[in-house]
């Protein structure tokens, strides 16, 4: 039987801060998934606005969040073995200092591990891109490969990069219904990304997507 916890994978680091309980997600929307799908598109500039904690909590829901009893999520995975992580670089979020936090599905919450805006690092390291330092917030979706090649093997490595590309997906479409823009980043240093958010040796940096209101 498969262990879901994973309690025999790799940990991540757990050096905690503050813990931020996000808001229940909605379940229901003013969009149709075929509206959704008819207005996406990438957006890379953004009005000053912050974005509220609410919207935070539905955008990391719809990447990663757990939908069903078994802890399964909004996203596939293969094996159900979950190899990725999300990060909120946060810049302007209501009630939410600017930092770096991690996203837990298991109880819907955000740890907080750095304070501080690192939006304009994070651009740096992503070859000047404008729009993730103009961004309200920044998601960074990183894996663990081996929690998925350590059962399939060095195909594992595909499956992963499919289930980065599941989750900037729902990100994409769940900003449309939130009237928020956002694009996905693919462009970046790794090694700079990783050291500023200070990630572990194992994981990886595989996509970021700054989010901001749609500029009028
Ligand atoms: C894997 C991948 C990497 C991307 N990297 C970047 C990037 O670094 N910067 C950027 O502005 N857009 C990036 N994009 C967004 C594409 O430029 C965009 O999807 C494409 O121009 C089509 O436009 P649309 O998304 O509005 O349909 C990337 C998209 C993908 C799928």
């Amino acid at each position: 039987m498969f262990n879901y916890f994973r309690k025999s994978e790799p940990e991540i680091r757990s050096e905690s801060g503050d813990w931020i309980s996000l808001p229940e997600p909605a379940h229901d929307g003013q969009t149709s998934i075929e509206n959704a799908l008819l207005k996406r598109q990438s957006i890379r500039q953004y009005a000053p606005d912050p974005l509220t904690l609410a919207e935070v909590s539905q955008l990391l829901w719809a990447a990663q969040g757990i939908n069903r009893p078994g802890g399964y999520r909004t996203a596939p995975s293969a094996g159900a073995l979950y190899p990725v992580e999300l990060y909120l670089v946060s810049g302007q979020v209501d009630q939410l200092p600017s930092g770096v936090y991690r996203y837990h599905p298991e109880n819907h919450s955000l740890e907080q591990l750095m304070l501080g805006d690192f939006r304009r690092e994070l651009s740096q390291a992503a070859l000047n891109q404008e729009s993730v330092q103009d961004a309200a917030a920044v998601i960074l979706i990183s894996a663990i490969y081996q929690r998925t090649t350590g059962k399939y093997g060095d195909r594992g490595i595909q499956y992963v990069h499919m289930e980065v590309g599941s989750a900037a997906e729902n990100v994409y479409l769940q900003a449309v219904s939130l009237n928020l823009g956002t694009v996905f980043i693919g462009a970046f240093n790794d090694d700079q990304v990783k050291s500023l958010l200070n990630l572990d040796v194992q994981e990886q940096p595989l996509c970021l997507l700054p989010v901001g209101k749609i500029a009028p």
